[in-house]
């Protein structure tokens, strides 16, 4: 069977590599990446997104490509001219008009950071954003673009990513098991919530997109909530690390930190579950498949 063109940006980034690693057999995948050899793409630049479009038969393209350093972005605050807000608002400006004027169905990738993190249940997509840093703010700037102005759109928020392997840019599961193995792990929050998302489980998701034509906004994470301690003693437990968890506060970091942080990100998935035709493994599941 012939494979299916699809066009991605940020498809060597944590989440995009897992996807053509694993989705390779069925998607002839072309990158929409500066590092590309001859036809390397700059998502802020209008023309060559265009360009990059134009020049394919694909029928979707799925927008992973972001600035995703929330301290840096803390950093670059109101700063339209840098490359936070350049990345995430303006490169996703420019991938909605190109597939308009060729016809191509957007994927967007969000975050959970769109909201404010004060309510005490896992967010739903009726929930209002209310981002409270500049990453997020950027990232909810991009969504209002992608919903107002694509023609046709898929938009998956997601919370905290992380995969079963080793991968350059060290994910929320993989800083736990570096902290326990160099003994440097700090005290871990008992108040801060949040709702991971096994990577290995959320590209089937963005294959499901694509197979059923999932069109509107989607929570994508695993639909848990965990807090930042229990997390880490799973981890513990579950890979057998020896490592005595302590309990930290983020009310107190709080007090010490200019940055501000969402005390609750966890997503609530029941709009997904209805379109799920696979079995997505629990956190546990997947922090028991970790390649250590
Ligand atoms: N990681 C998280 O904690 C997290 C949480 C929630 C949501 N998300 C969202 O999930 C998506 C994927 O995140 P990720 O962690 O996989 O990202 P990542 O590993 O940081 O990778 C970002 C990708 O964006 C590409 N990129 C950056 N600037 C570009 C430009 N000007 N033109 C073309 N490509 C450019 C990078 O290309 P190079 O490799 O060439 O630099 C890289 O492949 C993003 O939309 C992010 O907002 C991530």
């Amino acid at each position: 069977m012939s494979k299916i063109p699809l066009l991605g940006t940020g498809l060597n980034g944590l989440v995009g590599s897992k996807f053509v690693a694993d989705f390779g057999d069925i998607y002839d995948f072309t990158n929409l990446d500066l590092r590309h050899s001859q036809q390397p793409t700059d998502i802020t630049n209008q023309q060559q997104v265009y360009t990059a479009l134009n020049n394919s038969s694909a029928k979707f393209v799925v927008h992973m490509a972001a600035y995703t350093d929330v301290t840096g972005a803390f950093q670059q605050t109101g700063d339209q001219t840098a490359p936070c807000y350049q990345i995430n608002v303006k490169g996703t400006e420019n991938l909605v008009r190109a597939c308009n004027a060729t016809d191509k169905h957007l994927i967007h990738l969000s975050t959970a950071y769109v909201f404010d993190g004060e309510k005490k249940e896992a967010y739903k997509e009726t929930d209002s954003t209310n981002p409270i840093e500049w990453y997020g703010q950027t990232k909810a700037l991009a969504e209002e673009v992608v919903m107002k102005d694509a023609k046709t759109w898929t938009i998956l928020r997601i919370d905290q990513p992380f995969r079963n392997d080793i991968f350059p840019k060290v994910d929320t599961l993989h800083r736990i098991i570096e902290g326990m193995r160099s003994d440097q792990l700090h005290p871990q929050f008992t108040d801060h919530h949040f709702g991971p998302t096994y990577i290995n489980d959320f590209v089937k998701i963005i294959d499901l997109v694509i197979r059923q034509r999932m069109i509107g906004l989607y929570h994508a994470s695993s639909g848990e909530s965990w807090t930042d301690y229990e997390f880490a003693k799973a981890v513990n437990n579950i890979l057998q690390l020896d490592f005595e968890v302590r309990r930290g506060s983020l009310a107190k970091y709080l007090k010490t930190s200019r940055r501000p942080y969402q005390k609750n990100t966890a997503l609530n998935i029941d709009k997904l579950k209805k379109f799920l035709d696979f079995k997505p493994r629990s956190i546990k599941q997947a922090i028991g498949e970790t390649i250590l």
